[in-house]
């Protein structure tokens, strides 16, 4: 049987020299690839007492949406700056070149919600460092955040540590 790894399509080379992309299109387009991501994303949360996910645009969107369903909760949306109607706390950080700003609707997250934090991979862990000051602004307790691929090379969970976090799948380079 195939694992969800075999799903995953590495790209070298891409976007630059040296980099190997980890390409979840191919697990997604296909029904036993997106099947078994969803629920090993799902048996990360064995256990897990929480209250609401939360995802981070738009590749958190695309596991934190059907994993939010399955397990019967409330989903929240991590946006890229501009995109929310609402009133909104936003928080810059950082990138590889430049800076990104992401935000979340005020009222999204109650005080005291137990909230798991879901994107497709953790890189240098910025874009969760990010989510999470966002979810704790407004008094959420971030319980778990879990990825569907992590490239451990990268340090991220350096950058996140103190928090719960956990991988289905862990590259050891970059
Ligand atoms: C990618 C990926 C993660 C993030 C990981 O998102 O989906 O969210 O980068 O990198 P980090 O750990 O170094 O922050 P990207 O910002 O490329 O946008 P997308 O999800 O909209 O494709
Ligand atoms: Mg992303």
């Amino acid at each position: 049987m195939k694992k969800v790894e075999d799903y995953v399509r590495s790209i070298p080379d891409f976007p630059e020299e040296g980099v190997i992309f980890r390409d979840i299109t191919t697990v997604i387009q296909d029904a036993e690839g997106f099947q078994l991501a969803v629920n090993e994303m799902k048996a990360l949360l064995d256990g897990v007492d929480f209250d609401i996910i939360a995802g981070a645009e738009s590749r958190g969107f695309i596991f934190g949406s059907p994993l939010a369903y399955a397990m019967e909760k409330g989903f929240v949306l991590i946006r890229k700056k501009g995109k929310l109607p609402c009133e909104t706390v936003s928080v810059e950080y950082d990138l590889e070149y430049g800076s990104a700003e992401i935000e979340i609707h005020k009222d999204s997250i109650q005080p005291g919600q137990k909230v798991v934090i879901v994107d497709d991979l953790m890189a240098t862990g910025g874009t969760i460092e990010a989510s999470i000051k966002l979810i704790e602004s407004l008094g959420g307790v971030v319980v778990k955040v879990i990825f569907l691929m992590e490239l451990a090379g990268l340090k991220g969970r350096k950058r996140l540590s103190g928090y719960d976090v956990a991988s289905v799948i862990t590259y050891e380079g970059k």
